[in-house]
């Protein structure tokens, strides 16, 4: 067994998300790049002869610590697979908002895969991680790698997505909680799967937000009815000097603008820290 090891657990942003129809399973056909942000939570694994979670953290406070934590049961459902004990103290610094559409959870989810498949020198190749992911969750297979992603299916169907720039980017949570499952059932009008082009010409940020433009999130608009202050959120991004695109991520809240650069994104972010101090704003970039 390994002495301890550590593991970065990146926010997801899905830069846009057409929704399909609603599969036999309850979910739905989804369609979607996803990228990664260099802003996560952070995960560490040390050798124990129980299973445990510690929580810390600015959303620590958020997360319940029961036998359902996404964290946990991926631990289990890993031990279960390489028919071992599921033993393992875990510590999870949460920085990321909880129920937030950046895939907090399924990034932790992902992490603890990652992380005790090296603790318990379990030597899983990736694609066993992915299928043990799926069982946890429709975003978990895309956090296992972590890389920039075409997303299909119920988000089981990855394709690596090249030549996605370092884009700037400014996160932006009003702190309200949206539950994607409830998302779902406000949604009323979609753009359907399988019409978007999957090797646009991105050379940079301004190539990506204009190919973004002929797309959009289809879970935006039933997640403001769900959460009005989205379109603050939103208006306020769109009024920063440099903002080339601004949208909601996943079912949100969480919204991103694209901004021209990185100067640009930290005035945005600095700006908005400031106009809205209850407000979680994260200057970033996407990365890999
Ligand atoms: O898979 P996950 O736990 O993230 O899904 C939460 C809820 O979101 C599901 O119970 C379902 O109602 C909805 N969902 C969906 N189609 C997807 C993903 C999620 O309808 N592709």
């Amino acid at each position: 067994m390994a002495r301890s090891t550590e593991e970065f657990a990146p926010a997801k942003i899905n830069l846009f998300l057409h929704v399909g129809d609603k599969r036999a399973d309850g979910f739905h056909e989804l369609e979607s790049l996803v990228v990664f942000a260099d802003v996560g939570d952070a995960l560490s694994f040390e050798p124990a002869q129980e299973l445990s979670l510690a929580l810390e953290g600015p959303f620590a406070v958020d997360l319940d610590l029961d036998a359902d934590n996404l964290v946990l049961r991926a631990a289990r459902a890993l031990a279960a697979h390489a028919g071992r004990e599921a033993n393992a103290a875990i510590t999870l610094a949460k920085n990321l908002p909880v129920a937030s559409g950046i895939g907090g959870g399924s990034a932790d989810a992902a992490a603890a895969l990652r992380g005790l498949n090296a603790l318990w020198a379990l030597d899983l190749p990736r694609d066993a991680l992915r299928a043990i992911a799926a069982t946890l969750g429709s975003d978990v297979p895309v956090c296992v790698d972590g890389k920039s992603a075409w997303m299909e299916g119920r988000g089981e169907r990855l394709t690596p997505a090249t030549g996605v720039p370092g884009a700037a980017m400014v996160l932006v949570n009003p702190k309200v909680a949206v539950p994607t499952g409830k998302v779902f059932e406000a949604l009323k009008t979609r753009r359907g799967v399988g019409a978007v082009d999957h090797a646009p010409p991105l050379r940079d940020v301004k190539s990506l937000a204009t190919f973004l433009k002929l797309t959009g999130n289809d879970l935006q608009a039933p997640a403001l009815s769900i959460a009005p202050v989205i379109g603050e959120v939103l208006g306020e991004l769109s009024r920063m000097p440099g903002a080339l695109l601004w949208r909601m991520s996943g079912s949100g809240a969480t919204c991103f603008g694209l901004f021209e650069d990185d100067g640009a994104a930290q005035m945005a972010a600095i700006a908005l820290s400031h106009s809205h101090p209850g407000w979680w704003v994260q200057a970033t970039r996407i990365v890999g």
